[in-house]
């Protein structure tokens, strides 16, 4: 069945070293055209829902409406809870038929940070749903802060005594536009992905905070009214360095949603005497297609992986 967990799709990753994209969804339509251009690029792919985006769209239905909009998809994809803030939210996507969820705990000391996450680990795991977790913080800002980066002992002992299935790491990226600081050479902490890989061979990593905004796409999103001055992403060669180790998945969140409204300024300043919706949210949809499609085909990446 194409509506999967990511047991598997994580196995065939590691094994092979690439990654599977995990992009930010808000809309049904936004789901099929990242369902339609994953189909047309064979490739697995990870639909994701904020707490934020799922109440956008209708909790409770958003399995119901993505089996209805997939009938004619064959590539496995993943439900997925993004950033699951509490017990009681995580274990209501997984009621409602996610198939991965986020809980991120991470905010909270050690101990409590495994509580949460075991008590989830066990909700999840007798429904097959799969569960990621998250330890040091990619949301903080300062990387001099004492648990910004994750340390890989204590990561390996966390995975071990929580049981979840795959693990984010804090290794220098963070959420999005600046990344980095102006004058800051963007770097990857690789020892910490290499120290885990030696403590636990085969477990599968995830790395947040993984948009590009390359130039000529913060130059489309102001050229039709934009206004971000200032954007440092991480390049996609530093991602592969990761993903050749141990990274397995790879959350998108900030250059597709820009590219969603760079589409939809664009036809908004061009069809200015139009008003039909779909004549702008096509061009919107096209953008976001555009951006899956190429994340897709980077090398390392999760495109023609599924025969
Ligand atoms: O959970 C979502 C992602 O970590 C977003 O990262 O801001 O680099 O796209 P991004
Ligand atoms: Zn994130």
């Amino acid at each position: 069945m194409p509506l999967t967990n990511l047991n598997e799709l994580f196995k065939d990753a590691y094994k092979n070293g690439y990654a599977i994209g995990c992009f930010n969804v808000d809309t049904l339509k936004m789901c099929q055209e990242v369902l339609l251009e994953s189909e047309k690029n064979h490739s697995p792919v990870i639909l994701s829902f904020s707490e934020g985006s799922r109440e956008f769209m209708h909790p409770g239905n958003i399995k119901d409406l993505l089996l209805n909009i997939s009938k004619d998809i064959t590539i496995p994809f993943v439900l997925h809870l993004d950033h699951g803030r509490s017990i009681e939210s995580v274990k209501s996507c997984i009621d409602e038929g996610f198939t991965s969820v986020m809980i991120d705990a991470s905010k909270y000391p050690l101990e409590e940070n495994i509580r949460i996450t075991k008590e989830i680990v066990e909700y999840a795991h007798a429904r097959n749903v799969t569960v990621e977790a998250e330890l040091g913080s990619v949301e903080i800002k300062d990387k001099n802060e004492s648990n910004f980066y994750t340390d890989p002992y204590q990561a390996v002992d966390f995975i071990k005594k929580t049981g979840i299935d795959s693990l984010v790491v804090s290794i220098g990226t963070g959420h999005g536009l600046m990344k980095f600081k102006e004058n800051e050479t963007p770097t990857l902490r690789l020892d910490i992905l290499r120290k885990i890989d030696e403590l636990l061979p085969g477990f599968p990593l995830v790395l947040h905070g993984s948009s590009s905004i390359d130039e000529n796409a913060l130059n489309e999103f102001n050229k039709y009214g934009g206004t971000i001055k200032k954007a440092k992403g991480i390049d996609v060669k530093l991602i592969n360095e990761a993903v050749k180790i141990n990274v397995c998945k790879v959350n998108i969140g900030t250059d597709f949603r820009m590219a969603y409204i760079t589409g939809l300024r664009k036809a908004l300043t061009e069809n200015s005497d139009k008003f039909t919706p779909r004549t702008f949210l096509v061009e919107a949809n096209k953008k976001i297609r555009e951006c899956v499609g190429y994340k897709e085909n980077f090398e390392f990446f999760s495109a023609n992986r599924i025969k």
